[in-house]
């Protein structure tokens, strides 16, 4: 997979020499090609942003160095294949698993981290025109800027490339992942040693019946997601709740609908 990012502050993007994605690029499963994008300025000072119209506060980035700058990497590709666009913005959809996957499977993301109050729409409408492009927040706080967004991104993508995670079973049971746990997050982990400062592990965990521990797990994943994901509890599709799931959220206070979802426990939907 090849990405290309393209920013104000290239050396924000060292840590992709680090870890896992470093060691993805060092067996060349993924290429990644960083841009300073004040060298697709023409001006003295090469200036990146200007003053809103309409006004109010921050400044915003001008479209010709953006134009310059995507052009040129668009061409580098040889005109055979298009890149898609990623524009990490607080007011892009939501970035999850589900989108993380979908990235994976494109050949090529190019990543265009603005600073300021944004870059100017025209540049979003232009690229929109030849390329797919998703504005894609990674949650519901304002960053100082997008850089930290490609980070996190980019690490989510790379670890589902075939080679790059070294058990690939690694991600079925991952929070969020789809297939039979999804919308569960994970629950609680354990390894040796089996006694540590006085607290042992569960006990179900050493009984080498599998079966056991994997309703166990499922348990923990239901009591971990009604702790700190109700909403996800609330999406469940009913026909992946077995007769134990159903008596367990019961137990935990929540409402079997009529539709055979599951509803928060009074006293919380009250609040
Ligand atoms: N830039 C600033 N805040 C951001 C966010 N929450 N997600 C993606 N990009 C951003």
């Amino acid at each position: 997979m090849r990405l290309d990012v393209v920013t104000i502050f290239p050396e924000y993007l060292e840590p992709l020499n680090v870890s896992l994605v470093g060691k993805a690029r060092a067996r060349g499963r993924l290429d990644v090609r960083v841009h300073d994008l004040r060298t697709f300025t023409h001006d003295r000072h090469n200036t990146v942003d200007d003053t809103p119209y309409g006004g109010g506060p921050g400044m915003v980035m001008k479209p010709e160095p953006w134009g310059e700058a995507l052009d040129s990497v668009i061409a580098s590709g040889g005109g055979e294949e298009r890149p898609t666009l990623v524009v990490p913005t607080p007011s892009g959809r939501p970035f999850t698993q589900e989108l993380a996957v979908e990235f994976s499977r494109r050949p090529w993301l190019v990543f265009t981290p603005a600073r300021y109050e944004g870059i100017d729409r025209r540049v979003i409408e232009e690229y929109g025109e030849r390329l797919d492009v998703f504005e894609v927040s990674i949650g519901d706080y304002v960053l100082a800027g997008g850089e930290a967004a490609v980070l996190v991104i980019t690490e989510a993508v790379a670890r589902l490339l075939p080679g790059v995670l070294g058990n690939a079973e690694s991600h079925r049971d991952d929070s969020f992942a789809p297939g039979a746990m999804a919308n569960l997050l994970e629950g609680p982990v354990y390894t040796k040693p089996p006694e540590w400062r006085g607290r042992g592990i569960p006990e179900v965990l050493v009984s080498g019946h599998h079966g056991k521990i994997a309703r166990w797990r499922r348990d923990q994943a239901f009591r971990r997601t009604v702790a700190n994901r109700p909403d996800l509890i609330e999406r469940c599709d009913p026909a992946e709740l077995d007769k134990h799931d159903r008596s367990l959220l019961a137990a935990l206070g929540w409402r079997e609908l009529p539709d055979g979802r599951f509803g928060r426990p009074a006293e919380v939907v009250e609040e």
